[in-house]
C-alpha cells in the first residue's frame, strides 16, 4: 500500500510497473523457494493469489486516480470551473478556481467594484451582498457555490437613474462620510427592512408574540439589526435615521429636514 500512496501523483505507467513488479517479484521468489524446496505450501498459494490479486486491484485503482487528475487538468491549468453567476439579473460566464469568493470573483473578475474589502473576515459588513433577498458578506461566500441564485449588489439597487428609496434615504439623512462602508450598509439596510416584512425577529424585538412592524422599528432595533456592518466614520445616526425613514417613520430624522431644506432652497 506504501508503494501505491507514495506514487499516487505520479505518471500512470510507472505505478503500475513498479507496483506490478512488486508483487511480480515477490510472488517469484517465493515460488522459486518452494521449488527449490519442492513442495506448495500454503504460503506458496498466498503467494502466488496475492500477484494475481495485486496486479487485479492496483491497476484498475491507479487507473482511476490517473483519469481523475487528467480530468482536474483538462478544462483548465490552473484547475479553474466554469459556472455561470445571476449577478443584478445578468448571466455572468466566469471560470473561477473553487477558492474564489463571491467579492473577488466581483470586484477582481467583473469589475463590480461597489461592494468593498474592508476586513475579508467577515468583520466589518463592507463587502455585503444580497444572495436571493437574504444579505450575505461576499468575503466569505466562495463564488462556485452561488451557481443559481440571485445575487444583487449595490450596482443593482437602483433602476436606471432612479435611486433605491434606501439610497436616497441615505443621502436625505446624511448616512455617510467616506462611503467606504455604504454600500454595505445600504445593502444591509434593505435586507433589514425585508426582513421586518417578512416577520423576522432580532434578539431586541419586545414583543415576540406578534411579528415587528416596520412602523414599530425602535433605534436599538435598528441598531441591533446593522450591527454586522460597521462604520470607521461613524456616520451611524444617520443611517438610522435613513432606515427610520424608508420604514415610514415620522417625522424623519432633523438632519434629514435641514438637508432636504437646504437642497430646495439652493438656487438652480
Ligand atoms: S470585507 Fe467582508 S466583512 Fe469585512
Ligand atoms: S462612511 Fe466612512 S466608514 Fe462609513
Amino acid at each position: 500500500m506504501i508503494w501505491i500512496v507514495d506514487y499516487a501523483n505520479d505518471e500512470l505507467c510507472p505505478d503500475i510497473s513498479r507496483t506490478t513488479a512488486f508483487f511480480n517479484l515477490k510472488g517469484q521468489i517465493m515460488q522459486n523457494y518452494e521449488k527449490a524446496r519442492g513442495k506448495t505450501s500454503r504460503r506458496s498459494f498466498l503467494g502466488q493469489a496475492l500477484t494475481a490479486a495485486g496486479t487485479a486491484i492496483a491497476a484498475p485503482t491507479l487507473v482511476n486516480q490517473a483519469t481523475a487528475a487528467k480530468d482536474t487538468t483538462q478544462g483548465s491549468s490552473k484547475g479553474e470551473m466554469s459556472i455561470i453567476l445571476n449577478i443584478n439579473g445578468e448571466q455572468r460566464n466566469l471560470d473561477l478556481e473553487p477558492r474564489v469568493t463571491l467579492l473577488d470573483a466581483l470586484r477582481d473578475r467583473l469589475r463590480l467594484v461597489g461592494s468593498k474589502k474592508g476586513c475579508d473576515h467577515g468583520q466589518c459588513g463592507a463587502c455585503t451582498v444580497l444572495i436571493d433577498g437574504q444579505r450575505v458578506y461576499s468575503c466569505l461566500a466562495l463564488a462556485v457555490m452561488q451557481e443559481g441564485k440571485a445575487i444583487v449588489t449595490i450596482e443593482g439597487l437602483a433602476k436606471g437613474d432612479t435611486l433605491h428609496p434606501v439610497q436616497e434615504a441615505f443621502i436625505e439623512n446624511d448616512g455617510f462620510q467616506c462611503g467606504y462602508c455604504t454600500p454595505g450598509q445600504i445593502c444591509a439596510s434593505v435586507a433589514l427592512l425585508d426582513e421586518v416584512k417578512r416577520g423576522c425577529a432580532s434578539v431586541v424585538t419586545p414583543d415576540l408574540t406578534r411579528p415587528p412592524q416596520l412602523a414599530e422599528l425602535s433605534e436599538a432595533e435598528i441598531k441591533e439589526r446593522l450591527s454586522g456592518n460597521l462604520c470607521r466614520c461613524s456616520a451611524y445616526n444617520g443611517i438610522v435615521a435613513a432606515v427610520q425613514q424608508v420604514a415610514g417613520q415620522k417625522p424623519p430624522s432633523p438632519v434629514a429636514d435641514v438637508m432636504v431644506s437646504e437642497f430646495k432652497e439652493t438656487p438652480a
